[in-house]
């Protein structure tokens, strides 16, 4: 098997007493676009930062295309093209001007140069302020420059932490059509808050939340899983209840509200068959009224909500604290950089 274009094991982080990532491991392989989701303080920026060489792990390991992290952090830098979370760029420069001059350090070749610059100006929509000062640009104009200068050295793997952040509708999809296509041809791993982008342009999922990894899943799968149904009836609510508990082709009855005789159920069915006709006809035979009868697929908004909720719920431990207040020394010898 190929050697993983991102492979993360067992990577931990504290600030202080702060345990920002917790055990983390997940492979992105090559040519894989990964979005990286969770909430405010999840740890998505803070893993970016450690998997872009700019912050020392406490301990666990990264592998980018098999180079470590810690202790080949230039051969890792030559791969990468990062976008942070807050685009580092020098006020007083001309667009241009600043892309010249990060093509020149990350060591494009000077032949190509130009056109490489020309290129990154139109894929990230900046070619009209290329002569304007980076410290008048609005902040979705310094975003894009961030993005361009990201793509500049044509690296194979693109960390890209919010890269639509501050970007009006009309950008972030062409900001998003720009990054599905690099699939392929790049690796990708892009942090967003925005759900819909996720599932306009990923292949693959990563939900960490507390610093802990709580879904690694592909769209397909998640698209595939078994479908739930609300049911809304009018009538005596036990009677109901018993009833479409009896009924064969459903496999669970969740009774989910109750207003005055109007029940809200949730229900899964036997075998993946569509319940639906069946039992209207069956409910109102009865002489219940249905209310309603909806198929609800199963989408990332629900999976997320059902991750972020649980940090809520009270069985859930406190959130995480670090025990080691200090970054425990890496040890002396690298291990090797599995393949599988
Ligand atoms: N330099 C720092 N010093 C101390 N704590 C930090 C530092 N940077 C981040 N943290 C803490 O680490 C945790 C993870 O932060 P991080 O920025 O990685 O989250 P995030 O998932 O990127 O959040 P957001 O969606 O808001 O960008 C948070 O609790 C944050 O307060
Ligand atoms: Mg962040």
């Amino acid at each position: 098997m190929a050697t993983p274009a991102i492979n993360v094991q067992n990577l931990t982080k504290s600030y202080g007493p702060v345990l920002a990532v917790d055990d983390v491991s997940f492979q992105v392989q090559p040519g894989e676009l990964v979005g990286f989701l969770g909430p405010n303080g999840a740890g998505k920026s803070t893993c970016m930062r450690i998997l872009t060489t700019w912050l020392p792990a406490s301990s666990g390991y990264a592998w980018l295309s098999g180079f470590d992290v810690m202790y080949q952090s230039m051969e890792v830098r030559r791969r990468i093209g990062y976008l942070p979370e807050s685009v580092p760029v020098y006020p007083e420069m001309r667009v241009r001007e600043y892309l010249s001059y990060r093509a020149r350090l990350k060591g494009v070749d000077r032949n190509g140069r130009s056109a490489r610059i020309d290129y990154c100006l139109a894929k990230c929509q900046i070619k009209e302020v290329q002569t304007r000062l980076l410290n008048t640009l609005s902040k979705g104009y310094r975003q894009r420059v961030g993005l361009a200068d990201a793509l500049l050295a044509e690296p194979p793997i693109l960390i890209l932490d919010e890269p639509t952040s501050g970007l009006d509708p009309v950008q972030i999809n062409e900001t998003l059509a720009t990054i599905k296509e690099l699939r392929g041809k790049h690796t990708v791993l892009l942090s967003t808050h925005i759900l819909t982008e996720v599932e306009k342009v990923c292949e693959r999922v990563v939900i960490i939340d507390k610093g802990r990894i709580k879904l690694d899943e592909t769209m397909k799968a998640i698209e595939a899983r078994e479908p739930s149904y609300a049911v809304e009836v009018r009538g005596p609510a036990e009677a109901v209840t018993k009833f479409l508990r009896d009924q064969p082709e459903l496999s669970a009855v969740e009774a989910k509200s109750q207003d005055g005789d109007l029940t809200e159920f949730e229900v899964k069915a036997k075998d993946r068959k569509d319940p639906r006709e069946a039992l209207a006809s069956k409910l109102i035979a009865k002489g219940w009224a249905v209310r309603r009868l909806e198929l609800r697929k199963v989408n990332l908004d629900a999976l997320f909500n059902e991750v972020v909720r649980s940090r809520y719920a009270a069985q859930e431990p406190a959130p995480a604290a670090a025990t080691e207040p200090a970054a425990s020394l890496p040890p002396l010898e690298p291990p090797q950089a599995p393949t599988a």
